[in-house]
């Protein structure tokens, strides 16, 4: 049993992933220049759209947080992905995320980001989370900065990408005291 709670924003629900979300998810996957900026090969057939999905249901199983769908109110369709993952001894974690590029702009992830981080902080009683972002992906990087978190370091040659790329890895973190601080 999963113990992803669903999360409601203005424009969002944020629920549990599913396999019903198979082509949503594809659309965007298959992309080459979105999977890349976030760490993963872009996929190749909808089979490997699938056993991804399965994969997240499963970790979503083990509850040690997991993957959320971003689902648009007003189409009921699944536009992306924010999860939380590496939840260290219940006291941090990371938080990841991925959208479709038709939603790209409009603060989509941010929306949904500050529920995450309240849930993160309010319910679970997290004392930080983390993201680790590209140091060229600009877009991301706005993502964390409108979030609140703050840059605390660049891990220099800090990721190995599935491609054998290597980059500079930009460090973002958010404190419980941060984020009463600023919602
Ligand atoms: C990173 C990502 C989730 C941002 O989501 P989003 O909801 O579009 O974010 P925002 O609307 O807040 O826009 C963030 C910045 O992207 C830029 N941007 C806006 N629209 C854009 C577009 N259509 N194309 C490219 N960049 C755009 C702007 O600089 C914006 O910052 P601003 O609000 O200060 O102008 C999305 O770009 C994405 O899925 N990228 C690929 C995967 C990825 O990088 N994941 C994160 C890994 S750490």
């Amino acid at each position: 049993m999963s113990t992803l709670p669903v999360l409601t924003t203005k424009r969002l629900i944020l629920r549990e992933i599913s396999i019903l979300d198979l082509q949503d998810m594809y659309e965007y996957a298959v992309l080459p220049y979105v999977g890349p900026e976030a760490g993963w090969k872009p996929h190749t057939s909808i089979e490997e759209t699938l056993n991804i999905i399965r994969m997240f249901i499963e970790t979503n199983k083990k509850g040690d947080v997991g993957v959320w769908a971003i689902v648009d109110k007003q189409q009921g369709k699944m536009i992306g992905t924010i999860e939380l993952y590496n939840y260290v001894n219940r006291y941090k974690a990371e938080i990841g995320y991925v959208l479709n590029p038709s939603y790209w702009g409009k603060g989509i992830v941010v929306e949904a980001g500050e529920a995450i981080l309240q849930y993160a902080f309010n319910t679970l009683g997290l004392k930080r989370v983390e993201a680790g972002v590209f140091v060229d992906n600009h877009q991301s990087i706005r993502v964390c900065e409108k979030l609140g978190f703050k840059k605390e370091g660049v891990a220099r040659k800090g990721y190995l990408r599935y491609d054998g790329q290597i980059f500079d890895k930009v460090v973002f973190g958010i404190t419980d005291d941060d984020f009463k601080e600023r919602y």
